[in-house]
């Protein structure tokens, strides 16, 4: 039977501690070998509590989701440089991965990033969603069985993220990001995702419909989610 757990949490703080207290556990059983990580504002405060725990992540292989192409580890909107600034650089890891952004031939990064997740299976992927249902920077009609690319990202996206970047700055419109199907090999996948503008994302991954329009409703098929949320249907 699929395991498929939902969590209601009052608060941001709530679900952070669930989280850290999960990563505990499965470090003290020795089940956490590769950790896949996300980017976005909503793993913040996770990434915070983290830095602030005594938690060994010594032995531990961390894969992140994605990278816009064209920006390397120095620019601030890198999720390299999110990354470093926010968890990396202040907890140490026994390696760290993450598609590089400037990498000229793209099929072959592509190509190796998968290879990579291949023989380092991923115990435990955290994700979060965007509005328009995307996980990772997989967008509505992607195919479920996309492994690591280059995606186009859609207009809601582009506008969503762009905020982040300043005004005369134009920002990517592509990235390289693990594909579906790759994110779909990950043992145990916890979701993150809070705030009404999530809610159509959650709708439709809490409805009855698996669709690629909603990048989100894959995890149905995927054998261990469980889904923190405060959104409350
Ligand atoms: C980006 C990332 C996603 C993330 C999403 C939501 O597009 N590629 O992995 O889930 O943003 O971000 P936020 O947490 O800021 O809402």
């Amino acid at each position: 039977m699929p395991f498929f757990n939902i969590i209601y949490v009052e608060n941001v703080e709530k679900a952070t501690s669930l989280v850290v207290d999960n990563l505990e556990e499965e470090l003290k059983l020795g089940n956490l070998n590769s950790l896949g990580l996300a980017t976005g504002s909503t793993m913040i405060p996770f990434y915070t509590s983290i830095v602030e725990t005594n938690l060994d992540f010594s032995q531990v292989i961390a894969f992140n989701l994605d990278e816009y192409v064209g920006l390397d580890s120095s620019h601030k909107n890198s999720f390299a440089f999110f990354m470093h600034e926010h968890l990396f650089s202040k907890k140490h890891f026994k390696e760290t991965n993450i598609p590089n952004g400037l990498s000229l031939d793209k099929k072959l990064e592509c190509a190796r990033y998968e290879k990579k997740l291949d023989e380092h299976p991923i115990d435990i992927q955290l994700l979060g969603v965007g509005e328009n249902g995307h996980i990772a920077f997989n967008e509505p009609g992607t195919p479920f069985d996309a492994l690591t690319h280059v995606a186009e990202l859609s207009d809601s996206t582009v506008h969503v993220n762009s905020q982040y970047f300043e005004a005369n700055e134009n920002m990517p419109t592509q990235a390289f990001t693990m594909g579906i199907a790759s994110i779909l090999k990950a043992k145990k996948i916890i979701l993150l995702a809070f705030g009404e503008k999530k809610r159509a994302a959650i709708d439709a991954l809490l409805g009855d419909i698996i669709t690629e329009q909603w990048p989100i409703t894959v995890l149905k098929k995927h054998p261990h989610v469980t889904l923190i949320t405060n959104i409350k249907r």
